[in-house]
């Protein structure tokens, strides 16, 4: 099996459904491209397992120009851009029988009949960069800081969430794979949030490709010193923006979201800690 495609595979599918939830209007089916998402998230990490099990590297690129076809101008190409991307995951799974290309192409051969029961009709508006928040006046200062705020932190999100998930699979130390997994997860939660917002104001950004250099033959204690003054400079960012907001609700998320990330700088200590006793 060619696991460096098959996870890319896993990879670019994951980044087009959570994208994509964000991009439909409808609730009912951001739920379900936001399961699907989720799902491809874990069949992207078994796969890294897998290989890591079997000694084969890989790194954590991905095609753009794959992730660049989700920027369609109505929901109805939208759907037909994921319902390929399945067909195709689902052809690379033809002829293996291995206990997790099966659970694969279970799920995603299930998702292929769902999305095809979807109907939308809506336009995409998550990249017309209009700016403005349905319901939410915000004078122009607040407006050009968020935007900033979520093209930045969009990116950052996107790249912990690789960088966390090529940790996991290639640490053995319980304590650090739990704190790593806990990290992409809540990561995933602030892509999908600000991600939201940013095609809400139509300025939703692609995420690029992460340089090998970022995650691959890392000193995983230089790393981790390194980003307990990432997810500390995070909250910063949160609690500035906070304060210029000027609007309560938005307040009260960012300063949430700040929390998580004081959160995220405990975690990284234990998995710190974990790491120097072992
Ligand atoms: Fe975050
Ligand atoms: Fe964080």
């Amino acid at each position: 099996m060619d696991f460096e495609k098959l996870i890319r595979f896993e990879h670019e599918s994951f980044i087009k459904f959570i994208y994509a939830s964000v991009m439909v209007k409808d609730e009912a089916a951001k739920h379900f491209l936001n399961d699907v998402a989720l799902f491809k998230y874990r069949h992207m990490l078994w796969s890294m397992q897998d290989a890591v099990n079997k000694n084969i590297k890989f790194n954590m690129d991905f095609n753009e120009r794959e992730i660049e076809k989700i920027k369609v101008k109505t929901e109805e190409d939208l759907l037909e851009v994921l319902i390929d991307d399945l067909d195709q995951n689902i052809a690379l799974y033809e002829g293996i029988d291995d206990p997790t290309i099966n659970r694969l192409r279970s799920d995603d051969q299930y998702f292929l009949e769902e999305i095809k029961k979807l109907e939308l009709e809506g336009e995409i508006t998550a990249f017309n960069e209009h700016k403005e928040l349905p319901g939410i006046d915000l004078d122009e200062n607040a407006k050009s800081a968020l935007t900033f705020f979520l093209m930045e932190e969009t990116f950052k999100e996107y790249e912990l969430i690789v960088i966390y998930s090529y940790l996991k699979v290639h640490t053995n130390i319980t304590v650090a794979q739990s704190a790593f997994i806990d990290l992409a997860y809540d990561s995933i939660y602030h892509l999908k949030r600000f991600a939201t917002l940013a095609s809400k104001m139509g300025v939703l950004t692609l995420p690029k490709p992460i340089p090998h250099e970022r995650y691959k033959n890392i000193g995983i204690v230089e790393f981790l010193k390194e980003n307990i003054e990432e997810e500390m400079n995070a909250e910063k960012q949160c609690l500035i923006l906070a304060e210029k907001i000027g609007n309560e609700d938005l307040k009260n998320f960012l300063l949430f979201i700040s929390r998580q990330e004081v959160y995220h700088g405990e975690l990284l200590k234990r998995a710190l800690e974990a790491i120097n006793k072992s």
